[in-house]
């Protein structure tokens, strides 16, 4: 696995706060504003098709109810996942992951594609994903998780695909577990980054990047000890061509 070109920041949950999340409209939008990188996150409907979205259940995001990994697919493809943001997005489908990666690729955009496995489905989930992803252009995908089962099982099926392995707090153990997975980089929670955390790193030479930053001065902060990237809802307060405003 060589190295990854990060995008400066990327547009949480595919638009962050200016759309659905999880939706094409909301990474089609992220492009518009001059994104180069979206995260958005993936799981499993019943019958195993990734698809985007944050729970495990249905209700905050689209009018369906009930669990995500019980729904079969073609009941996920006909709920709107848009009208609970706002109206105007009313009728915005729950995108498949595949859906997701060819918007991404006609628009030039870097995904970051979060394994988000409901709660026992880590390997067939990250098997899954795995798979969808490794005939795309290098560069253009990588994959993170917070489950490191899952970033063990996208490994088997996608070894040059990039992974980083995402914490909210970084455990004392995470350079172990970084290069148990063979994990180009560490993703973490914006308030866990210590001084000491990002010096280790750095001094690794580990890329890291961190969520969920919406202030400019924790981003000038976060960019001055070293982050190579930053996950933003905030796509109204970054320009994205020059992130730290230097
Ligand atoms: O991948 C970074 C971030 O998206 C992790 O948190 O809960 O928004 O998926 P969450
Ligand atoms: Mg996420």
């Amino acid at each position: 696995m060589g190295g990854f070109g990060y995008p400066r920041l990327f547009a949480h949950r595919g638009g962050g706060a200016l759309a659905p999340e999880n939706t094409l409209a909301g990474i089609r939008l992220a492009a518009r504003l001059g994104f180069r990188g979206v995260e958005f996150d993936v799981m499993l409907s019943a019958d195993g098709i990734a698809v985007l979205i944050h729970d495990e259940a249905l209700s905050r995001t689209t009018d369906g109810a009930g669990e995500v990994a019980s729904t079969p697919y073609a009941e996920l493809s006909r709920l709107d996942a848009g009208s609970r943001f706002h109206s105007a997005f009313g009728g915005e489908p729950v995108p498949r992951l595949e859906a997701a990666l060819a918007c991404c690729a006609r628009l030039g955009l870097v995904a970051n594609v979060e394994i988000k496995p409901a709660a026992g489905l880590d390997g067939e989930t990250g098997r899954i994903v795995g798979n969808s992803v490794v005939r795309g252009e290098p560069g253009a995908v990588l994959l993170s998780s917070f489950s490191e089962a899952a970033l063990a099982a996208a490994r088997s099926q996608a070894p040059a695909v990039p992974r980083a392995l995402l914490f909210e707090a970084p455990p004392p153990d995470w350079r172990g577990r970084l290069s148990g997975l063979e994990c180009l980089a560490l993703h973490c929670a914006a308030r866990y980054l210590s001084p000491e955390l990002a010096a280790a790193l750095r001094a690794a030479g580990i890329p890291f990047a961190c969520y969920t930053v919406n202030d400019r001065a924790a981003a000038a902060d976060l960019y001055a000890a070293g982050a190579a990237a930053l996950f933003t809802d905030r796509l109204d307060l970054f320009d994205p061509r020059n992130p730290d405003g230097s």
